[in-house]
C-alpha cells in the first residue's frame, strides 16, 4: 500500500490517505512536544518505538476484546489503519495519582486508587483541552450518551489488559491517554497510539520513570528511557 496525499500533520505523527478509501498510513516522527507545543524537542528513534509499541499493544488489545483501528504495520514508522472520524475527546484512565491530577487536586504523585478514574477532555489545541464530563460532551454534541459508554467499557478494559501486560514486564501503569474513532458504518474503535508519549509507565520496583514525562521535565535519558521500555516489551511479546 502506497502513501497517497497526505492528509494532516499533527505534533508526532503524519497521516496520508491510500488509494482505499477506508484506509489510512500513519508515520510517527521523532518530534515531541509538551505543553500544548509550548515545548518542542526531538526524541530520537521515539518514532520507530511507538509505532512499533502501540501496534504490538493494539494486537494483543484486539485479542481481548477492544477493536482498533490497526491493520498492519508497513515499516519502521508506517502504519496502515482504518480510516475514523477521532471523536473529539481525550479520555484518561488513571490508576495512580500523577501529572495534571496531582497538581489539580493538590497530592503527591504515586498514591494508588482503590478503583482507577476516568476523565475526559475536549480534544481541542485552541481551547487547551479543557477538562469536561460526560454532560458537557453530550451537550456539545461531542458523542452520543451510546458512544460515551462503548468508550468508557473499552478504556477500562484496555486498562486491565495493559496493566496485566506491563505487570509482567516489571512495569507500573500509572495512566494512560486514548483517542477513540468512528468507523464509515460508524462502529467506535480504538485509535491515535498507546505509546510512552500517551502513557505514565514506572519501574515497578525503583519507580523510575520510562516516558515522556522526562521529557516534559527535563529529566535527561529520555532516548535511554524509550528504549529500555521497549526493550522490556519485547522481551515480553517474545
Ligand atoms: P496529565 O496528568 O498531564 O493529565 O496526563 C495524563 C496522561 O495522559 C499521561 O499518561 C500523559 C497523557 N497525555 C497525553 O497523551 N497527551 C496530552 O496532551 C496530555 C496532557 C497527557
Amino acid at each position: 500500500m502506497e502513501k497517497g496525499k497526505q492528509l494532516y500533520e499533527g505534533k508526532a505523527k503524519k497521516v496520508f490517505e491510500t488509494d482505499d478509501k477506508d484506509l489510512l498510513i500513519v508515520s510517527y516522527k521523532d518530534d515531541a512536544t509538551a505543553f500544548n507545543g509550548l515545548k518542542k524537542g526531538t526524541i530520537k528513534g521515539k518514532g520507530v518505538i511507538n509505532n512499533q509499541m502501540s501496534n504490538r499493544l493494539m494486537k494483543l488489545l484486539e485479542t481481548k476484546g477492544v477493536p482498533t483501528h490497526f491493520v498492519e504495520e508497513l515499516s519502521e514508522r508506517d502504519t496502515l489503519v482504518r480510516r475514523v472520524k477521532i471523536v473529539p475527546l481525550e479520555v484518561i484512565i488513571r490508576n495512580i495519582s500523577a501529572g495534571s491530577f496531582s497538581k489539580r487536586y493538590g497530592v503527591p504523585e504515586g498514591i494508588e486508587f482503590k478503583r482507577p478514574t476516568i476523565e475526559f477532555s475536549y480534544k481541542n489545541d485552541e481551547l487547551g483541552d479543557p477538562l469536561l464530563n460526560d454532560d458537557h460532551a453530550l451537550a456539545l454534541e461531542l458523542a452520543t450518551e451510546e458512544e460515551i459508554a462503548t468508550i468508557r467499557k473499552y478504556a477500562f478494559r484496555v486498562n486491565e489488559v495493559l496493566r496485566e501486560f506491563w505487570s509482567g514486564c516489571g512495569v507500573t501503569l500509572v495512566d494512560f491517554k486514548l483517542e477513540f474513532g468512528k468507523t464509515s458504518d460508524g462502529k467506535i474503535i480504538l485509535a491515535d497510539e498507546i505509546s510512552p508519549d500517551t502513557c505514565r509507565l514506572w519501574d515497578s520496583v525503583t519507580k523510575e520513570k520510562l516516558d515522556k514525562d522526562r521529557f516534559r521535565r527535563d529529566m535527561g535519558g529520555v532516548e535511554d528511557a524509550y528504549a529500555e521500555i521497549m526493550r522490556r516489551l519485547n522481551e515480553a511479546l517474545k
